[in-house]
């Protein structure tokens, strides 16, 4: 899959590419990331990629200009369809969530676009991007942050990135609940330990001690996720158990 992120700080995503997991789906070519300077699509001396907002207000505006000219260059050079996604970064978009993860992970080629200052002109949004997304409720400077959770997040689902042994397949969400608690050695830390169930050895027990602390962790920290989670995904048992929880608390 090829990522095309359009910024005004390309220099942001050197070392977060440059390791991990990304790092190593880069070497693999499963994944590639071309970043591109939204300044070098502005053709005045001073470089000018914002101006100030028509009928006033506060800060200022991205310009259309600079960015219809690179992505319709990136589309020319034949590394973006003419139907792959655009997408704006931006507090107003749709929520990013692993489903969403999971639907750009079909696509060959995805366009990023990070907004800065106050926003972008209209005309981006309604001529140009595809799809608006927001990382969360919260604002931040830019849109560089959400693409690069975006790259990431997207990366993991693509076959040969992940090794089988950290398949994503029981990633929190991805069953629709927060994953179960998890240990690693020693035995005893500082005279706490590890659930003696998980030394058992009994893989049933095991499963079924995992299911419940998933449960137990969404009940507590995300109920918003059981309430969507649709007929089928609980099982009697799992019901009897979040009846219990509720009853405790
Ligand atoms: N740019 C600024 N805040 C953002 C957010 N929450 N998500 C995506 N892009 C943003």
């Amino acid at each position: 899959m090829r990522f095309h992120v359009l910024t005004l700080f390309p220099a942001m995503f050197g070392s977060y590419l440059g390791e991990g997991i990304l790092a190593r789906a880069q070497d693999r070519e499963v994944v590639s990331v071309n970043l591109h300077d939204i300044r070098d699509y502005t053709h005045d001396r001073h470089r000018t990629v914002d101006d100030y907002p028509y009928g006033g207000g506060p800060g200022m505006v991205m310009k259309p200009a600079p960015l219809f000219e690179a992505v319709e260059a990136i589309r020319a050079s034949g590394e973006l369809g003419e139907s792959s996604p655009v997408i704006m970064l931006t507090p107003q978009g749709r929520t990013f969530t692993q489903a969403v993860a999971e639907e750009l992970s079909y696509h060959d080629e995805i366009a990023l676009i990070c907004g800065r200052y106050e926003g972008v002109d209209e005309r981006v949004a309604l001529h140009l991007s595809t799809d608006s997304i927001s990382i969360g409720d919260y604002v931040l400077g830019g849109g560089e942050l959400a693409a690069m959770v975006i790259i990431e997040a997207v990366s993991r689902l693509l076959p040969g990135v992940m090794g089988s042994a950290e398949s994503p397949a029981n990633d929190s969400f991805t069953t629709g609940l927060l994953q179960h608690p998890i240990y690693t050695r020693p035995e005893t830390f500082r005279d706490w330990d590890v659930p003696e169930i998980l030394l058992s050895g009994h893989h049933a027990e095991i499963a079924r001690w995992q299911r419940r602390e998933s449960l137990r962790r969404t009940y507590l920290n995300r109920p918003d996720l059981l309430d969507s989670l649709t007929e089928g995904e609980l099982t009697e048992e799992d019901l009897r158990f979040l009846r219990e929880l509720s009853e405790l608390s």
